[in-house]
């Protein structure tokens, strides 16, 4: 057998959708399971734009440019992926350079299996969904005897000497931490819609570095790096402040005692596009980077850092990130990490404001 004819038959056999895309993004080679998956006769796809034919819920462009550039291959999980009138299926998708083909891509796309994904990944959601639920209650009525608690050794504390007086002192610290804690749950839940009014980027960001500046980030140095023409955007003000602020948080908390350099870059980049199945989502012109120079997150928690629970902290709840990827996908944005030692950029990309609103 030929490596030709060896090629020809593993790209026959390859038993989930597989795409080759050329350098100006058109489909130029597909294997029978993708004629299937799009429910689409090869004919009709070879030679079209890519992005015509699939509908992809992440901004692939961006994608295809890292694995032509980097010549490494990339990885997005969980997305949901159609084409023609198909229903979506949520897919892992696995993006490789062509050696030998320069700007050439092969796009693999492995459908998450219908048991796993009418079972188990629909039970997570909604396990994930009551577990919140079920906090959310416990928040609440823990917090109330807690104050009690609070309350009464407070009280104690009057008539205590010094070595009893740190015993005290403990259960009301020890307390605090744990409303602060019930707090971030009840956040959680309460998430409403997104209130959106044309906002200027820049005047946010400066708010969270000035109010970081004053708590947890103390000991950071926070720089600014704005692009100043850049356009505004149509967000809830409130709660993408939370959003900076809880990666301005976590950046500094990453960073330790000895403190270190928060970069809050922004700029346009036209290139960046959602495509969801139902038409809706456009471009992501807007790049907000928080970048710091700490540790770095632990490889082996990468994929899982938006996922509620996940922490690499003692204290942490790990609802930080997830509640920063509900709201940037409540405002139709996306958020991507690109973490190594010494250099962490967590990216935000928005929307500008339609031009409707931004004249009223
Ligand atoms: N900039 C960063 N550098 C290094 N690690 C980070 C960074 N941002 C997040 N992480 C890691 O991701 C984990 C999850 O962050 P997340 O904000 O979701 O939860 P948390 O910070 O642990 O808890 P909480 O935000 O509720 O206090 C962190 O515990 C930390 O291990
Ligand atoms: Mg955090």
């Amino acid at each position: 057998m030929t490596v030709r004819t060896l090629g020809d038959t593993i790209w026959a056999s390859l038993p989930v959708p597989s795409f080759v895309v050329d350098p100006e993004d058109r489909i130029s080679e597909v294997n029978a399971p993708a004629e299937q998956f799009l429910n689409t006769s090869q004919r009709s796809l070879l030679g079209s734009p890519v992005f015509d034919k699939l509908a992809i819920d992440a901004p692939l462009e961006e994608a295809f440019g890292r694995v032509r550039t980097d010549l490494s291959p990339l990885f997005i999980n969980k997305v949901d992926v159609s084409g023609g009138n198909a229903a979506p299926v949520q897919c892992n998708i696995q993006i490789a350079p062509l050696i030998g083909m320069p700007g050439h891509v092969l796009v693999v796309m492995e459908p998450r299996q219908i048991a796993d994904r009418l079972g188990r990944a629909y039970s997570v959601t909604s396990a994930a969904k009551s577990a919140i639920g079920m906090a959310e209650m416990l928040a609440h009525e823990i917090k109330n005897p807690l104050a009690g608690i609070t309350g009464a050794a407070q009280l104690l504390s009057m008539n205590l000497s010094n070595g009893d007086l740190e015993l005290t002192d403990l259960i009301v610290a020890e307390s605090r931490r744990i409303v602060a804690l019930l707090d971030q749950v009840e956040q959680f839940g309460n998430l409403r819609p997104p209130a959106r009014r044309v906002v200027n980027i820049h005047d946010l960001l400066d708010r969270a570095r000035k109010s970081a500046m004053v708590g947890y980030a103390a000991h950071m140095k926070i720089v600014e790096d704005f692009d100043p023409s850049l356009p505004p955007t149509y967000v809830d003000s409130d709660q993408m402040l939370q959003v900076f602020l809880n990666l301005l948080k976590n950046a500094s908390e990453a960073s330790g005692k000895q403190g270190g350099t928060i970069r809050l870059h922004t700029f346009y980049d036209l290139s960046l596009r959602l495509r969801r199945r139902d038409g809706a989502g456009g471009a992501l012109p807007l790049q907000i980077e928080i970048i710091d120079d700490g540790p770095g997150i632990p490889e082996d928690m990468q994929a899982d850092i938006f996922e509620p629970f996940v922490s690499g902290r003692e204290n942490g709840t790990g609802l930080g990130l997830a509640l920063v990827s509900k709201i940037i996908s409540d405002h139709d944005g996306w958020i991507s990490v690109d973490s190594v030692p010494g250099r962490t950029v967590f990216r935000i990309s928005l929307p500008i404001a339609p031009k409707e609103v931004r004249d009223e």
